[in-house]
């Protein structure tokens, strides 16, 4: 699908400063910084502390992005905040964070897709400029996931960081963005919040208050990831008829090192084209990709006009890739 006349004018990250090393998780379940390392890739994550929401790290990553491409309140028309750990389920943590910046005029809504929230939500905010229906749109993924961990179960407990990450859409002539977006709904089970929303999960089928927990099936979970992030990125690249070599970078979801490695050798590229910093933030959902490029970007990996390709998977399952420029 192809989007025109959007650009993006400024970037922004938060995460919180609580990290828990894979050190620190030796000490609450049974595995080892080794084990950790050698599956995952990852290292440390920022965590949340208590009272820290969702709002709060996606606000500041907002300003964040509103300071880079100098943006003030009253300019922004919608702000869509990707999550699936909202604040609360209502109201949406799109007005708490529009309040809490002070744009007046701005619509908000919340979109929930797990870890592909941020591609989805930048396709849809994309199309509002496109069409010409709004001039400014804020996107921002946000997620505190390891509220709903189990930290005795050693399979998600080692995985997840939170975080937030925003960008700021407006009208660039001539720039032509590329997205893939996808689901499999029969995937579903694979990878779930059981105990937040409306289904009966207790086995005897009577209802039953419980904490929200993750539920995975990681080996299932991986084969999907790469299969669709393979099949996505070759779409955008085929569509768009631009070549890898005219790609600086591709920004794929964080969640494990491995699935990154197995996606480069399916697409045939060098380790270099790979933007990867799931070591040091672990898997933060929807903030995942937003944070990469703020990082990618104030670090002078990827630079203005460059471009880059996204690919996301997810709970759902869900997919999405994008071919979008700076
Ligand atoms: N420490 C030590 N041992 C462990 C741990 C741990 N943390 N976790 C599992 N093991 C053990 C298992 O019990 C198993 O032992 P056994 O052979 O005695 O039964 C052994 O290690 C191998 O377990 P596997 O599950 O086969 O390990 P795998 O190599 O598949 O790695 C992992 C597990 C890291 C979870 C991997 O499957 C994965 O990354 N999957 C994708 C997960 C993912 O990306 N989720 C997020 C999706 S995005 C979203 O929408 C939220």
């Amino acid at each position: 699908m192809k989007v025109n006349n959007v650009g993006i004018y400024g970037w922004g990250s938060c995460v919180p400063e609580g990290v828990v090393t894979n050190f620190d998780l030796e000490g609450m379940v049974l595995t080892s910084d080794d084990w950790i390392r050698e599956r995952t890739g990852i290292i440390k994550r920022h965590v949340a502390c208590r009272g820290e929401k969702t709002s709060n790290l996606a606000i500041i990553a907002l300003q964040n992005a509103m300071e880079m491409g100098n943006i003030k309140p009253d300019e922004l028309d919608l702000i869509i905040v990707a999550t699936s750990s909202p604040d609360m389920l209502f109201p949406a943590t799109a007005c708490i964070v529009q309040d809490a910046i002070g744009a007046k005029k701005a619509a908000a809504f919340d979109l929930s897709l797990a870890c592909s929230g941020f591609v989805y939500a930048l396709c849809v905010g994309a199309q509002f400029i496109q069409n010409e229906a709004y001039r400014c749109v804020a996107v921002i993924g946000a997620d505190i996931l390891t509220r709903f961990i189990d930290w005795s179960d050693r399979k998600t407990a080692i995985l997840f960081g939170d975080g937030a990450g925003a960008c700021i859409l407006k009208y660039k002539p001539g720039n032509e963005w590329w997205f893939f977006l996808g689901s499999d709904g029969s995937g579903a089970d694979h990878l779930k919040i059981i105990g937040s929303g409306s289904s009966d999960y207790t086995p005897s089928g009577s209802f039953q208050k419980r904490l929200p927990t993750i539920q995975m099936n990681g080996q299932e979970v991986f084969k999907f990831a790469v299969r669709s992030m393979v099949k996505s990125v070759k779409n955008v690249i085929n569509e768009s008829r631009i070549s890898f070599e005219d790609i600086s970078k591709i920004i794929p979801h964080q969640a494990n090192k491995r699935i990154i490695e197995s996606v480069r050798k399916y697409l045939n590229l060098k380790s270099e084209k790979f933007y990867i910093n799931v070591d040091r933030f672990g898997n933060t959902s929807a903030a995942s990709i937003p944070i990469a490029i703020d990082e990618a970007y104030r670090s002078g990996v990827i630079k203005p006009n460059d471009k880059i390709v996204l690919a996301a998977f997810g709970a759902g399952f869900a997919f999405g890739s994008g071919l979008i420029s700076l």
